[in-house]
C-alpha cells in the first residue's frame, strides 16, 4: 500500500484479488478507506464482495468494465494474479500515474509496460501493524483448505490450480 501510495478516497484496482496476496491487498486498501475494484473469476465474486471489493471478470473488455465500475478513475493498481490475464495491460491503461501501478507477479508487465516491481518487505513492525488490524477485525486470513504434511503433494496441486480464494495451510505436528 505504501509503495503505491494507496490512501483514503483512492480507487484501487487489484488483479487476482481473491488470491492469497490479493485477499490481503484488498483488505489493507479498504482499511485505509480506498474503494477497491478486484478482478476474479465469477466463482470468487461473492468472496470478493465479502472483503469489500467490487468484483470484475478479467478478459476482453476489462478496461471498459473497470471504467464503468470506476467512472471517477482509478488511482493505483496492483497485479497479483498467478497467471497472465489482461490485468497488467488494463492497469497501465486506466491508471494515469504509472508509478502507482505495481506487480509482484507479471515480470513481463514490469519490463514492457513500465509497472513497478513490488517485492515483499518483511519486518517486525509490519507484522505488528497487521496484527493490530487483525485484532480490530479489519483483516482476516481466509483459509480455503488445510492439509496434513503427508498430503503435501495434494496441497501443492491445490495451490497450483491457481483459482482458489485465500490461503492453503499445511499442518506440521
Ligand atoms: N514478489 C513477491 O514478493 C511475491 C510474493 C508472493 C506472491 N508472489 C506472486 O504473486 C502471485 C499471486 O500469488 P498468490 O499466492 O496470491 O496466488 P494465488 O493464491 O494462486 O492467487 C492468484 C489469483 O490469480 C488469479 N488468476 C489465475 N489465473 C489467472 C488468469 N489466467 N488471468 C487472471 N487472473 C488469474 C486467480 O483468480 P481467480 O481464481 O479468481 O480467477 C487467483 O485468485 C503469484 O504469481 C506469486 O508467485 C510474489
Amino acid at each position: 500500500m505504501e509503495a503505491l501510495r494507496v490512501g483514503y478516497g483512492d480507487t484501487f484496482l487489484v488483479n487476482g484479488a481473491a488470491g492469497g496476496v490479493g485477499t490481503i491487498a484488498v483488505q489493507l486498501a479498504r482499511a485505509v478507506g480506498a474503494t477497491v475494484v478486484g478482478t476474479a473469476s465469477e466463482a470468487n465474486h461473492a468472496y470478493l464482495r465479502q472483503l469489500g471489493a467490487i468484483p470484475v471478470v478479467d478478459g476482453d473488455g476489462l478496461v471498459e468494465r473497470v471504467r464503468r465500475l470506476a467512472p471517477q478513475g482509478v488511482d493505483a493498481a496492483l497485479d497479483a494474479a498467478s497467471a497472465d490475464g489482461l490485468g497488467p495491460r488494463a492497469a497501465v491503461e486506466v491508471v494515469r500515474d504509472k508509478d502507482r501501478v505495481g506487480t509482484l507477479a507479471a515480470v513481463e508487465a514490469y519490463e514492457r509496460l513500465g509497472a513497478r516491481w513490488i517485492a515483499s518487505r518483511r519486518s517486525a513492525e509490519r507484522l505488528e501493524a497487521l496484527v493490530a488490524l487483525w485484532s480490530r477485525g479489519a483483516l482476516r486470513v481466509h483459509v480455503r483448505a488445510t492439509w496434513s504434511l503427508e498430503d503435501a503433494a495434494a496441497a501443492h496441486r491445490d495451490v497450483e490450480s491457481g483459482h482458489g480464494c485465500g490461503k492453503v495451510v499445511l499442518l506440521v505436528d
